[in-house]
């Protein structure tokens, strides 16, 4: 895709599926135009928009969309399901969607998802743009083309690889971003910090919060771009022996045992990526590789968004082990770890006793 823009232009290498973010503010009217022109070019253009958008920026999605068929999905984690993927389905049918046409995906991680997922398998693939409008969507989950849905048994269990053809990140979206959502946002945000990029964390340890309209974001955004960009060139499919795109998942197995045992939408993703990154210090603290201030620090740290560092209710740890043998990164009923050897360097681990594993998710207030 050709972009006009003046800004920050960052590229994921991915050979013929190769594709660009753009960073930047008011990116609304060359989004439009863009938009504009593959719809002069005569194929069929459609949308599917986080509800909440209509009231918190409906002069950006009229920029943007215009008169597009436009389809709402309602915010919340309980979205990504095979209900609204049966939706969008529907509504790309009734509106004529062929294999030329083009999808625009506007909203948080849940709309980028589950819109992923249905261009990735209707008509077995249409191409589609990533406008996220959430932080934690901007910095993670709209670049690299993880795709799915939740299913009861599991988060993410069901979803495809699909690269989309561009990723539109307009930081002024942020300003009407729930508090909430923002902080939830900078889990993942100091999850960079933690994986591969200990300037990063230092600095938002020294520095003042961030917020919207802070002049610092752009560059933290782009750093967390960069890294992600990076990984998911190198392991687009998570098939790395050891480290590789899997280091992305810090904190997320023990993340999405909460999702799963809370019940979905009980917690934000991104708090419970706080309780998995804290988890999963105190994980490698025991296991000798941290020193052992390094679950305060990072408490402390998380903290300063107000992300939860102890769960609201305890959950029973057998539940929670019972959802993390179901994740993903289980291969040949092992479970793989992500873990620090220091603060800035993650790696993989599959060797982690049990007894480990139980005292980290005690460490967060599960109990037994
Ligand atoms: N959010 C983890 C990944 O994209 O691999």
């Amino acid at each position: 895709m050709v972009m006009e823009l003046e800004g920050e232009l960052l590229e994921v290498g991915l050979g013929d599926r190769s594709y660009e973010i753009a960073i930047g503010r008011g990116l609304g009217s060359v989004l439009g135009a863009v938009i504009r022109d593959l719809q002069g070019s005569n194929c069929p253009v459609a949308a599917v928009v986080d509800a909440g958008l209509a009231h918190s920026q409906p002069n950006f999605l009229k920029e943007v969309l215009g008169d597009l068929p436009q389809l709402e999905l309602a915010a919340g984690e309980n979205t990504k399901s095979l209900d609204s993927l049966g939706q969008i389905w529907d509504f790309l049918a009734k509106n004529h969607m062929d294999r030329s046409g083009r999808l625009i995906v506007l909203g948080g991680g849940v709309t980028g998802d589950v819109g992923g997922f249905a261009a990735s398998s209707f008509l077995r693939g249409i191409g589609f743009l990533q406008v996220p409008t959430t932080l934690l969507a901007m910095v993670d989950s709209s670049v690299g083309g993880k795709t799915g849905i939740n299913i009861s048994l599991g988060k993410n269990l069901v979803g495809a690889f699909h690269q989309p053809l561009g990723v539109w990140v307009d930081l002024d979206l942020l300003t009407t971003l729930p508090k909430a959502e923002f902080a939830a946002g900078m889990a993942e945000v100091i999850k960079y910090g933690m994986l591969g990029d200990f300037s990063l964390f230092q600095s938002l340890e020294r520095g003042d919060p961030l917020s919207p309209s802070c002049p610092g974001l752009s560059a933290v955004v782009r750093s967390c771009c960069e890294a992600k960009a990076r990984i998911v060139a190198a392991d687009e499919r998570e098939t790395a022996a050891s480290g590789g795109r899997a280091l992305l998942n810090l904190g997320h197995t023990f993340a999405h045992a909460i999702e799963n045992m809370a019940g979905y939408g009980d917690y934000l993703h991104g708090e419970a990526v706080s309780l998995g990154l804290v988890a999963a210090t105190r994980l490698s603290e025991q296991l000798g590789l941290l020193e052992a201030s390094s679950t305060e620090r990072v408490s402390k740290l998380l903290g300063h968004y107000d992300l939860p560092i102890q769960l609201r209710t305890p959950l029973d740890v057998s539940g929670l082990l019972a959802a993390m043998g179901r994740d993903k990164k289980v291969r040949g009923g092992k479970l793989r770890f992500v873990v620090m050897e220091e603060l800035g360097r993650a790696v993989t681990r599959e060797d982690v006793p049990t007894e480990l594993v139980l005292d980290a998710w005690q460490s967060v207030g599960a109990m037994s």
